[in-house]
């Protein structure tokens, strides 16, 4: 999608003041938090594509520390800095417009990379490829990214996904990947079905129901909202065949 397109206005209508950009929630995110080593003091973390920033403020919530907050969207930073204020969090939060396959970071220096619901934007093997010389020896990657569970896939849902995400591949393919950048998996799992929804689904179908009424004339706006019908379609229907997976690695 051309970023500065009429399509993409539509589409940014259409996801805003959503209190998460993907599927996820805060809970999975503490939890899995929880999964991890224990990082040191002074630990440099990064949220990578955090959109409007849910993850990134429950992991300075929990940590107490500071989190380097990276996205291309302005306005989802700008919603993270007002929720941070109102949640007290925003000493924790630096936020920074730009490129999360090119971090401004020294190499070595990260502890710990956090991405939900993003990698896929840069791409799995580019991302964790260019990501891992700013770990530090002991660095971290925790990701989501959307992986098929079994070779039981319905066509209308492989349609889907071919047109929409042709990258995506099953676990046991994304396992096998991290290992030509150097990684290890301390553990993976698959987000639970709630978090499709109750910050992510349910919203953005309250925004459609809104923007219809409205919709008019308008055909890009129209348009992303079939897509996001589709999208919704398509996992109410075959969710039990793909879904995020987190990837918990280690340099
Ligand atoms: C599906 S959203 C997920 C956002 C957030 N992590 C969440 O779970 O709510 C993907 C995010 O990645 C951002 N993004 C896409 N490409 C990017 C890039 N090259 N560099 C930085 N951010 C990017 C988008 O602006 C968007 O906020």
């Amino acid at each position: 999608m051309d970023n500065n397109s009429k399509e993409r206005e539509a589409f940014m209508r259409l996801h805003a003041g959503l209190p998460r950009q993907g599927p996820g929630s805060d809970v999975c995110t503490a939890e899995t938090l929880g999964r991890l080593p224990a990082l040191p003091a002074d630990a440099k973390i990064f949220d990578l594509g955090c959109g409007p920033g849910r993850a990134s403020l429950v992991l300075a919530y929990m940590l107490k520390q500071k989190i380097v907050c990276v996205d291309k969207e302005e306005s989802f930073l700008e919603q993270l800095r007002e929720t941070a204020k109102q949640r007290k969090l925003d000493q924790y939060i630096e936020t920074r417009c730009g490129d999360m396959a090119t971090v401004e970071a020294d190499l070595g220096s990260i502890d710990l990379i956090w991405s939900e619901g993003a990698i896929y934007c840069v791409g799995f093997d580019r991302a964790l490829e260019s990501w891992r010389p700013l770990l530090s020896k002991t660095g971290m990657v925790a990701c989501t990214e959307l992986s098929w569970f079994s070779d039981e896939r319905a066509p209308e849902a492989v349609a889907f996904w071919k047109k929409h995400y042709p990258e995506m591949r099953s676990v046991a393919e994304n396992l096998e990947a991290i290992e030509y950048p150097g990684y290890t998996c301390i553990e993976h799992f698959t987000i639970p079905d709630s978090c499709w929804w109750s910050e992510y689904y349910d919203p953005l179908e309250k925004n459609i129901e809104k923007l219809k009424a409205e919709a008019g004339s308008d055909e890009d706006l129209k348009t992303a909202i079939a897509n996001a019908e589709e999208e919704i379609d398509i996992y109410r229907k075959f969710g039990e065949q793909y879904g995020y997976e987190f990837y918990l690695l280690q340099k």
